[in-house]
């Protein structure tokens, strides 16, 4: 019987961080990027790109239908897609992630088919994909579901307009995908504005491609007839990687530097962040946040972008665990992304979890504890606790974490946590 190594962290708290932190592109960027690619029947180069397990799988999906991937370093990825020769993505694999669903928007602009398994990803609630098959559905496609997977089908596909009934930043980019090399001009209105959805627009435009507006409500596409490609573009830096350690330094009461991001994508939590009580200063591409004072409390609603980002509400969540008074987490997008408060009540924090909010008890302080990650941003969260707390914690379910965080235990280890990764 084969053995499996569990891996966890193993991190002694009481820390001030110090120092300064190099952000990585944006996974939920990089994850919409690698399948975009499949419309540009050619070579593409993209750089800063995240080494996740998000964006690995991603690339083995696409050499599965026909793509040639070449590591040039490890950010840095060639992808000629001349011979994609399959329109059907592997089941098992497209189930482990999001935004496998990517592959559906860009499969069925260069090919007119796509046969993609529903997609997986973080448990934070329902998560329908009902606004994605609408845009489909209006630019001609046939969509069905059917034993665990999408199939969608489209003789031609022609531009139209297309409001959205909730802002997603899924079925925005996977509109837009779609109707890249649809006849005629596409409209998605009530678009969503994240970093990321813009960062996708311009790859495209770089490739050929004639989007505009990305980046407000309303999306115009025209469609051209074929991306050249035979061109390379960065990966935007990862907002919410720098707002995890933005948050981190409050919490711990400590001063980092974080460089390389984009200071503007933050301008929500930066408000928060002075409100919380701490410092912050903001350079061209860096950000440098320190205090050395206890928490304000302070009330959270979670909103699409340029409101409070939901993938840092957990991080958040942290702070407000041990600040002066009480506090209130409002959480609009997800119905269920609380589950991280009863690890953090394991290590003494007082929070009441009601569903859609949480109210947040502050306490002087929070101790170790064996915690688990039940998602991505909530590992991020249990990390910075676990480097506050007195006393040593152990996190498991790593998995989660290693598919958005590029080297985050080296990252902390920097910057003075005491933290170590074993294997058991
Ligand atoms: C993206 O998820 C991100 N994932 C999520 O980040 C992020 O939390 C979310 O956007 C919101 O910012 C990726 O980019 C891969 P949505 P997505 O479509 O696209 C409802 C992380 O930690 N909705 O914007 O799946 C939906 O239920 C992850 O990096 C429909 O009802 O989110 C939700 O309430 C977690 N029907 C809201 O809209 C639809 O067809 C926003 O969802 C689509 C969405």
């Amino acid at each position: 019987m084969g053995v499996i190594f569990l891996d966890k962290l193993v991190i002694k708290g009481n820390t001030k961080l110090k120092g300064e932190v190099h952000i990585s592109g944006a996974k939920n960027a990089a994850v919409a990027l690698i399948p975009a690619t499949l419309l540009i029947e050619g070579v593409c180069t993209i750089t800063n790109v995240p080494n996740i397990s998000d964006v690995k799988i991603s690339c083995e999906i696409l050499e599965q239908l026909g793509s040639k991937i070449t590591w040039i370093s490890n950010n840095e990825i060639i992808i000629d897609n001349t011979d994609i020769n399959c329109t059907d993505a592997p089941l098992d694999m497209t189930s482990k992630f999001r935004a496998s669903y990517y592959l559906i928007g860009s499969l069925l602009g260069r090919c007119g088919r796509a046969v993609v398994g529903l997609p997986g990803g973080c448990n934070l609630g329902a998560r329908p994909i009902d606004q994605h098959i609408k845009g489909f559905e209006a630019l001609g496609t046939k969509v069905e579901i059917a034993q665990g997977k999408i199939s969608a089908s489209a003789k031609n596909l022609i531009g139209t307009s297309i409001y959205m009934d909730m802002v997603s930043v899924g079925a925005t980019i996977n509109v837009m995908l779609a109707s890249v090399l649809a006849k005629g001009t596409t409209i998605i209105e009530n678009a969503a504005k994240e970093p990321h959805v813009v960062d996708v627009a311009n790859f495209l435009n770089t490739m050929g491609a004639d989007i505009r507006g990305a980046g407000t409500d309303v999306i115009k596409v025209n469609g051209v007839q074929k991306l050249q490609g035979n061109a390379s573009y960065s990966v935007v830096p990862d907002q919410i990687e720098a707002g995890t350690f933005m948050l981190s330094a409050v919490a711990t009461k400590g001063d980092i530097t974080i460089r390389n991001c984009i200071p503007e994508h933050l301008d929500c939590l930066t408000a928060k962040i002075i409100e919380l009580g701490a410092n912050v200063e903001v350079d061209n591409d860096s950000i440098r946040v320190w205090t050395n004072k206890k928490i304000n409390s302070t009330n959270i609603k979670t909103q699409p972008y340029p409101g409070f980002p939901t993938d840092l509400q957990p991080q958040m969540g942290v702070c407000l665990a041990i600040a002066n008074g009480t506090s209130i987490i409002r959480e609009d997008i997800w119905d269920s992304r609380f589950q991280y408060t009863a690890e953090l009540n394991k290590m003494g924090a007082q929070i009441t979890d009601q569903g859609k909010s949480a109210i947040f008890q502050g306490v002087k302080e929070l101790y170790g504890a064996p915690v688990s990650a039940s998602d991505l941003r909530a590992g991020a969260a249990l990390i910075i606790a676990a480097i506050v707390a007195k006393g040593e914690s152990t996190l498991t379910n790593l998995s989660h974490i290693d598919r958005g965080y590029e080297n985050i235990e080296e990252k902390f280890r920097n910057l003075g946590a005491n933290i170590q990764r074993i294997s058991e």
